[in-house]
C-alpha cells in the first residue's frame, strides 16, 4: 500500500503563465478538473492505496498539483521553496498539514526547490532535476536532510520543467525517461545507473506521459501516452490510463497532482 497526499482542484484556473504549457487566455473548466481528478483518487482508492487530502485555498489555482509542496522520506518532510512568487504561500499550507499530521521531522528547505517535481525517490538514491525550477544547492541539502545520496540531473527543454515532467521512477531499479530532456552529461549518467531504463519516444513525453505513478506495479499515466503503455505491457507492469486533460491546462499530470508520504521504517501506512 501506498501513502499519497493530494489537494482538489476546487479553485483550479490558468491565471498567469510560469511554464509553456498554461495560456491564461485559454478557458478553463474547474468542474471537468475536479472530475478528472476524483477519477484519479478513486483509481487509488481501488488499488488500496491511501490517500489523504489537504485543503486547497483560494487564490492559489496551482495548490491541485501537490507533488510540489514536499518531499517525504522515512517520515521526514522537506517542505518546498517555490521558485515562482505565484506559488510561495503554498509551502505555509504544507508546513501547517505535516506538523498537524504529527511528522516530527519537518522542515521548510532552504533553497528553492518544487518537492517531488524535481526530487523522484527510487530504493537508494534520489534523483533531483535543476535547470528551471530547483536550486542545485537544494540538492545537496535534500541529501543531508535525509541521509540519501542525490543524483543531480540537468533539465533542457523548459516544456520540461520539473524532473517529473521528464523521468518516471518505476520501481527501486527501473525508471523510463525521455533523453532529449537533458544535457549530454545527465543523459550519460542515465545510461549508466539505468542501461534497462524504458526510453519515452517525443510522442509519449509531450502527452505528459512521463507525468505517472508507480506503486511498482501498477503505472498511472495519461491516456494518450499509448507507446508508453505498450512498452510497459511488455516489461510486465501493468498500465492504467487516466484523463486528466484539464489539468494538463497548468502544465501537470497524474504524478503532478500526487505527493507520496513514505512512512518510517516499521510504520507501513501510518502517517508519518
Ligand atoms: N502550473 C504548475 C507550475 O508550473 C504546474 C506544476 C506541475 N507539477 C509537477 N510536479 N510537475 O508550477
Amino acid at each position: 500500500m501506498r501513502h499519497y497526499l493530494m489537494v482538489r482542484p476546487a479553485h483550479f484556473d490558468v491565471e498567469y503563465s510560469i511554464n509553456p504549457w498554461m495560456d491564461p487566455g485559454k478557458p478553463t473548466d474547474t468542474r471537468l478538473a475536479i472530475t478528472q481528478w476524483e477519477g484519479l483518487r478513486e483509481l487509488y482508492l481501488g488499488l488500496g492505496h491511501r490517500v489523504d487530502l489537504l485543503d486547497p485555498a483560494p487564490g492559489l489555482p496551482d495548490m491541485v498539483y501537490a507533488a510540489n509542496g514536499a518531499t517525504v522520506v522515512n517520515g521526514r518532510a522537506l517542505v518546498a521553496r517555490f521558485h515562482h512568487r505565484h506559488r510561495r504561500p503554498e509551502s505555509a499550507a504544507y508546513l501547517k498539514w505535516f506538523t498537524e499530521h504529527g511528522y516530527r521531522d519537518v522542515r521548510q528547505a532552504r533553497w528553492a526547490n518544487e518537492g517531488e517535481g524535481d526530487f523522484l525517490v527510487t530504493g537508494s538514491r534520489i534523483l533531483a532535476g535543476s535547470g528551471f525550477r530547483t536550486d542545485r544547492r537544494a540538492h545537496d541539502e535534500a541529501a543531508e536532510f535525509f541521509g540519501v545520496p542525490v543524483v543531480g540531473l540537468t533539465l533542457t527543454d523548459p516544456r520540461y520543467y520539473h524532473l517529473d515532467t521528464a523521468l518516471t521512477v518505476l520501481d527501486d531499479e527501473r525508471i523510463m525517461y525521455f533523453p532529449e530532456a537533458f544535457t549530454e552529461e545527465s543523459r550519460r549518467r542515465l545510461e549508466k545507473l539505468y542501461p534497462d531504463a524504458v526510453i519515452a519516444s517525443a510522442a509519449d513525453a509531450a502527452a505528459f506521459g512521463l507525468n505517472a505513478v508507480s506503486d511498482g506495479r501498477h503505472v498511472i499515466l495519461p491516456q494518450a501516452a499509448t507507446g508508453l503503455i505498450a512498452r510497459l505491457r511488455e516489461r510486465g507492469f501493468d498500465p492504467i490510463g487516466a484523463d486528466l486533460s484539464e489539468l494538463l491546462k497548468g502544465g501537470g499530470s497524474v504524478k503532478c497532482c500526487t505527493l507520496e508520504l513514505r512512512p518510517a521504517p516499521g510504520k507501513t501506512g501510518q502517517a508519518p
